[in-house]
């Protein structure tokens, strides 16, 4: 936001509630949802709309939630300076607000968002505080009407249509129930009319929780002017209390990642079975099939064939890949390459380029060059496998032997029959050949033929 004075503007985030409803040892702010925690969207909205200063208000587990919020500072390029404010004790909303009054004090107006609102959108943080530069009010704020406000403070208007005040749920009757206009959680206020409102709302229910929405009376009556932007798309005000509303959130969030991809060119046969989190990155013509999973700041290239059932975590595809029914993880396949079906890639393996890792193969923190293939039954771990090499059905690297890990290097064109066992440390040399059914113990010069099994006897 472009405010006059440039420095006029703070956001403030609650983050201080125990989050009681999601029934859970994790602070309801960090529950992951498209990948991230929660916080991270409203981070980010804070962020986006400019402001001087960032303030956080935190309580429940706020040594967890801080260091939460100051590594996705650091990883997702929030720029604006982030000041923490310690709810001593969780009472209420307008608690929490008071005491970040210090903080707001320092500036004209505020924006406060709730941490448990991840769906909102820029257009509608940017459209609230735009609202309330030009209707030049005391408050303003972000409403939505929805078919089912069951949850939600109700905004009570006036019959010409003037906000009055917001009810909260649990206080309001049957008559109020049947609003459908409800508080967002969003709001953007004066400062100095929030102070002084503040001062005097008083604790309501048995735990005498102070509700920020009780401000909104306190101006009206001072004569201030409360508007309110209303939301045009709904769906964004979706608060999260529950896990029923986490999963809810999840779903919106998948799905305008879904758009989003499809919109750039990326084919998805079925987004009622596709996951994919905020961060992923697809090339254009890539086809995700059905029932397939991509998580983490994973990266797939143009023209790919991904799935079906693949679930793909922190990984890197080069261009023109297949990837059937398989699990890769941390790993990076480059281009040309075909994985599985049925075929699973560990961290730090590099596969490819025209590589092909086929049926019941894993792979383990190994490189495998150009061209090579481990089509059947394989475990390659802590193996450099160089280009054109043929790994038969079912050979073993054995890279463990109970108490350290040993490296096998497979030199290019070596061809290695089924069944083998390699017992790292080892090095089998350049165009070389293992018989099948050998245990090789022993390096295996260039060009030789190894074999490494007993004589067969044919006895009567
Ligand atoms: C709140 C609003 C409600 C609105 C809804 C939108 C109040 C009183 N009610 O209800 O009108 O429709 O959000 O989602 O504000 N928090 C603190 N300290 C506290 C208590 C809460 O920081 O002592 C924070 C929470 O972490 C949360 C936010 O304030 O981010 C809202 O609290 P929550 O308990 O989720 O309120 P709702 O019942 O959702
Ligand atoms: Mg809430």
């Amino acid at each position: 936001m472009n405010h006059k004075g440039g420095r006029s503007l703070a956001v403030l985030i609650l983050a201080a509630g125990e989050g009681t409803r999601m029934e859970s040892t994790i602070p309801k702010v960090l529950h992951p949802v498209g990948g991230r925690p929660m916080i991270f969207y409203t981070l980010r909205l804070a962020n986006a709309l400019k402001p001087a200063s960032i303030g956080v208000v935190v309580g429940h587990e706020s040594d967890r939630v801080k260091q939460s919020i100051q590594q996705l500072a650091k990883d997702c390029g929030i720029t604006r300076p982030i000041t923490f404010i310690h709810q001593r004790r969780a009472l209420g909303s307008g608690n929490a607000v008071l005491e970040a009054l210090p903080l707001l004090k320092k500036f004209k107006t505020a924006v406060v968002f709730c941490g448990d609102t991840p769906l909102l959108t820029y257009e509608s943080g940017y459209g609230l505080a735009q609202s309330h530069e030009e209707q030049k009010g005391q408050v303003t704020l972000l409403t939505a009407k929805l078919g089912n406000p069951k949850g939600y403070g109700r905004v009570m208007r006036s019959p010409l249509g003037e906000v009055l005040r917001i009810i909260e749920e649990s206080l309001a009757s049957p008559k109020e129930l049947s609003i459908n206009e409800i508080n967002s959680g969003a709001y953007c206020f004066e400062v100095e009319t929030l102070q002084t409102a503040l001062k005097e709302i008083g604790g309501k229910g048995p735990k005498k929780e102070r509700f920020l929405t009780d401000v909104l009376e306190l101006v009206r009556n001072k004569g201030g002017k409360i508007n309110a932007y209303v939301s045009q798309n709904p769906e964004e005000v979706y608060g999260v209390n529950s896990r029923l509303q986490l999963s809810a959130a999840e779903r919106i969030l998948n799905r305008r990642m879904l758009e989003r991809l499809m919109l750039s060119g990326v084919t998805v046969m079925d987004p009622a079975s596709t996951h994919i989190d905020a961060d992923v990155e697809i090339g254009q013509d890539t086809v995700i099939q059905p029932s397939t999973i991509l998580r983490g700041k994973t990266v797939i290239g143009r023209n790919c064939a991904i799935g079906p059932f693949c679930y793909i975590e922190n990984s890197q595809i080069g261009n023109d890949c297949e990837v059937r029914i398989s699990q890769l993880t941390d790993c990076r396949i480059l281009e040309k390459t075909a994985i599985g079906p049925f075929s699973h890639i560990r961290p730090e393996s590099v596969i490819g380029p025209r590589a092909r890792i086929g049926n019941f193969s894993e792979v383990k923190a190994s490189r495998i060059g150009f061209g090579t293939k481990v089509n059947h039954l394989s475990y390659i771990g802590d193996a450099e496998i160089h280009e054109d090499v043929n790994i038969g059905a079912g050979t073993i690297t054995c890279n463990y032997d109970g108490k350290t890990k040993h490296k096998t290097i497979i030199a290019a064109k070596a061809f290695v029959g089924s069944n083998v066992n390699l017992i790292a440390p080892v090095k089998i040399g350049r165009g070389a050949q293992i018989a099948a059914g050998s245990t090789v113990t022993e390096d295996v010069p260039d060009d030789a033929l190894a074999i490494a099994r007993a004589r067969q006897v044919n006895k009567k």
